[in-house]
C-alpha cells in the first residue's frame, strides 16, 4: 500500500557494481550479476511499496566506452535477465518501457524488449522504465529532430512550442516526471540521467553499492523523500497554506 507522500515515480542510477565487486575480490561482471539481483529486489519493492513507476538506468550512451569485454559481457546479461525477467513482468501486470536508443541494442535485445512492449503496454497501474543506451543529451537531440520533422510537415507550428509540447517528442513522452532520483555508490552526479525530467525531482544520495541495495534502503530513500518539502519556486508558506 502507498501511503500519501509516497513518490509515484522513483529513477534510480544504478551505480557501485564496480566497486562492489573489487571489494570483494571478484570480476567486474560478478558485481553486474549481483546487480542484477538487486534489481530484481528493487522491482518487488516498488511494487510492495506502491511505487507506480520505476525507472532504471542499466547502460548509458557513454557506457559504450568501456573495455570491449566488460559491454560485451553486459550485453549477454542484459539479454539472460531480459528473457528471464519478462514472463515475470507480465505475470505481475508491470508495463515495460524502454527509454534511449534502442535501435542501436544487439538485435536480440530489442527483439525481446519490442515484445515485451507490446505485449505489456495495457497495463496501466505499475510500470517499469529501462533505460538503455540512453543519455539525455542525445535525448534532447532526437527530440529537436523530431520536433523539426512536425513542425516542416506542418503537423506543429513552431511558434506554439512549449515544454509540454515538447516533452511529448522526449522519449519519456508518456511517462509522469521522476519524484525521486536515487544514485546509489555515493556518487554526486546525474550522469546524463533524466536531466530534464529531474528537474524538479528530490535527490536521495545511497552510499550503499548497488548490488547491496535492498528494501531497507529503498524504504530509507520513500522515508527521506517524505520529509522534503517540495516548493517548485513558491514559500513555505504558499505550500502550506
Ligand atoms: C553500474 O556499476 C553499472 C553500469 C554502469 C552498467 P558500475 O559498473 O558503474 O560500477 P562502478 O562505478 O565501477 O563501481
Ligand atoms: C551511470 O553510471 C550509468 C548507469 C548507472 C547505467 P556510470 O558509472 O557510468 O557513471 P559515471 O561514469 O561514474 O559518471
Ligand atoms: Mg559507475
Amino acid at each position: 500500500m502507498a501511503a500519501s507522500n509516497t513518490p509515484k515515480h522513483i529513477a534510480i542510477i544504478m551505480d557501485g557494481n564496480g566497486r562492489w565487486a573489487a571489494k570483494n575480490k571478484l570480476p567486474r561482471i560478478e558485481g553486474h550479476r549481483r546487480g542484477a539481483e538487486a534489481v530484481k529486489r528493487a522491482l518487488r519493492a516498488a511494487q510492495e511499496n506502491g511505487v507506480k513507476t520505476l525507472t532504471l538506468y542499466a547502460f548509458s550512451v557513454e557506457n559504450w566506452n568501456r573495455p570491449k569485454d566488460e559491454v560485451l559481457a553486459l550485453m549477454d546479461l542484459l539479454e539472460r535477465f531480459l528473457s528471464e525477467q519478462i514472463p515475470e513482468l507480465i505475470k505481475r501486470k508491470i508495463r515495460l518501457r524502454v527509454i534511449g536508443r534502442y535501435r542501436e541494442l544487439p538485435e536480440r535485445i530489442q527483439t525481446l524488449l519490442h515484445e515485451a512492449e507490446e505485449t505489456t503496454k495495457d497495463y496501466d497501474e505499475y510500470s517499469l522504465g529501462l533505460a538503455l543506451n540512453y543519455g539525455s543529451r542525445t535525448e534532447v537531440v532526437d527530440a529537436v529532430r523530431a520536433v523539426n520533422q512536425a513542425a516542416t510537415v506542418g503537423q506543429i507550428d513552431i511558434n506554439d512550442l512549449d515544454y509540454n509540447s515538447f516533452r511529448q517528442y522526449l522519449y519519456t513522452r508518456d511517462m509522469p516526471d521522476p519524484d525521486l532520483v536515487i544514485r546509489t555508490s555515493g556518487e554526486c552526479r546525474l550522469s546524463n540521467f533524466l536531466l530534464l525530467q529531474s528537474a524538479y525531482a528530490e535527490i536521495y544520495l545511497s552510499k550503499v553499492l548497488w548490488p547491496d541495495f535492498d528494501e531497507a534502503e529503498f524504504k530509507a530513500a520513500i522515508a527521506e523523500y517524505s520529509s522534503r518539502e517540495r516548493r517548485y519556486g513558491k514559500t513555505t508558506e504558499q505550500i502550506k497554506a
